[in-house]
């Protein structure tokens, strides 16, 4: 095949797997049933790796050559279509998403923010029976037993002076499923203790087996915090009856956010917690049963509203009801980060934007989690991560971009 159709279809080859990526990450954001998704997903993941394979062998056999050719009618119009269609994506989507992915990786280096690397290996091994992650957990670089204790300061415009300072836990996507050994999640949760936050929130999924429940009190039972441990669920907890997880974790003195308010009063000033758990469990906290809309402080301004959730796909719900800080997980980061252009793959209808790591967008300041865990055992360049977030008040200068903007800061 002559060297100007290879690279048409090489070019072709790019929108085709970006297309399908595009299709399977808007597919597992959605509320489908996992059956269903995995019976739709893993064909669409075949067709994105095999389709490029399949024409590259039919070339051996077949004249596929488009420049040049004369003779169209040896050649299906439905190749020729769709060759041409795939091309087109990348010629027209690819450069601005290289760009923004470029600029992005360049944002995330300016998100300021000590970290603590652990090698927790020796603390938890591969237990299960699944050949799919032994053989995973096996691939030289896999870092899935490693952590991030990250450190971060997120600048909140209404926090009063009062709760300057308070400091948050953030836990997420721990995938309690027996794959890595209870030991593992102890250490976890000890280093979690040494951080000595004022609150610890948990942003879902925590268990999808039936044996790992016994953990929730095991494992999950030992947190504690000043102000309170919270929780909500994600779409991994509802493999699972999730009555049950929610019961064996405020068994233990964990608070269930899912789908409620909570407020706190900590130095005078209100602080108020809401769950949200879509779109797989519903409803979420109602803006309407807000239980402390009126100011407790000097300046008037309204109690800070935190929104706690899974999903980051629910950041504009946030930004609607005007929370100032959302926390979630459910993205892993990616959990395999490219050199340069990071993430490819994310459970998300917004792709990689919110992958991993702290996005403003007014009025909300969002943070991510890349989570501790997963139900596939592989992250590269992705670590797993437990952040103590300092809320100050104080507000700094940040990079304004209205459409992404990472602004964690001292
Ligand atoms: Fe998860």
């Amino acid at each position: 095949m002559p060297a100007v159709d290879l690279a048409i279809y090489a070019v072709a080859a790019m929108g085709h797997a970006a297309l399908w990526i595009v299709a399977v990450n808007h597919l597992q954001a959605r509320n489908v049933p996992r059956r269903i998704l995995e019976a739709i997903c893993w064909p669409m993941r075949f067709i994105a790796v095999l389709a490029p394979v399949g024409l590259l062998v039919a070339s051996r056999y077949y004249d596929l050559s488009l420049v040049g050719r004369t003779d169209w009618s040896t050649i299906p119009w439905g190749v020729v279509f769709y060759v041409g269609f795939c091309a087109l994506i990348a010629l027209v989507a690819l450069p601005p998403w290289l760009v923004w992915a470029l600029r992005h990786q360049q944002a995330q280096v300016t998100d300021h923010h000590a970290v603590v690397r652990h090698d927790l290996s020796t603390h938890g091994q591969v237990t299960h029976h699944s050949l799919k992650n032994r053989l995973l957990a096996s691939l030289p670089g896999n870092e899935f037993l490693h952590l991030d204790v990250t450190e971060k300061s997120l600048a909140l415009k209404h926090l009063p002076a009062e709760l300057d300072g308070l400091t948050i836990a953030h836990l997420s996507d721990l995938h309690f499923t027996g794959d890595i050994a209870a030991g593992w999640y102890h250490e976890v949760i000890r280093l979690t203790l040494e951080l000595d936050a004022d609150l610890i929130v948990i942003t879902g999924d925590i268990v999808e087996e039936p044996e790992c429940i016994p953990w929730l009190a095991e494992i999950c039972g030992p947190l504690r915090a000043r102000h309170g441990v919270y929780f909500v669920l994600g779409n991994h907890d509802t493999r699972i009856d999730y009555r049950i997880t929610r019961q064996e974790l405020t068994a233990v003195g964990l608070v269930d956010l899912g789908g409620r308010w909570h407020a706190l009063e900590i130095n005078g000033q209100t602080l108020l917690l809401a769950g949200n758990e879509l779109p797989w469990i519903r409803p979420a906290a109602d803006p309407r049963d807000c239980p402390a809309t009126e100011s407790t402080s000097d300046d008037g301004a309204r109690p800070v509203r935190i929104c706690v959730a899974h999903s980051p796909d629910q950041f504009p719900w946030a930004r609607e009801h005007g929370f100032d800080l959302m926390l979630a997980g459910h993205t892993h980061g990616g959990q395999i980060r490219l050199p340069l252009v990071g993430p490819i793959v994310c459970p998300s209808k917004f792709g990689v934007r919110y992958a991993s790591g702290t996005y403003f967008e007014s009025p909300t300041l969002m943070h991510v989690s890349r989570g501790l865990s997963g139900d596939t055992l592989i992250r590269w360049n992705c670590r797993p991560e437990l952040t103590r977030l300092t809320l100050r008040s104080h507000v700094r200068p940040v990079v304004e971009d209205e459409q992404q903007a990472a602004c964690s800061s001292h």
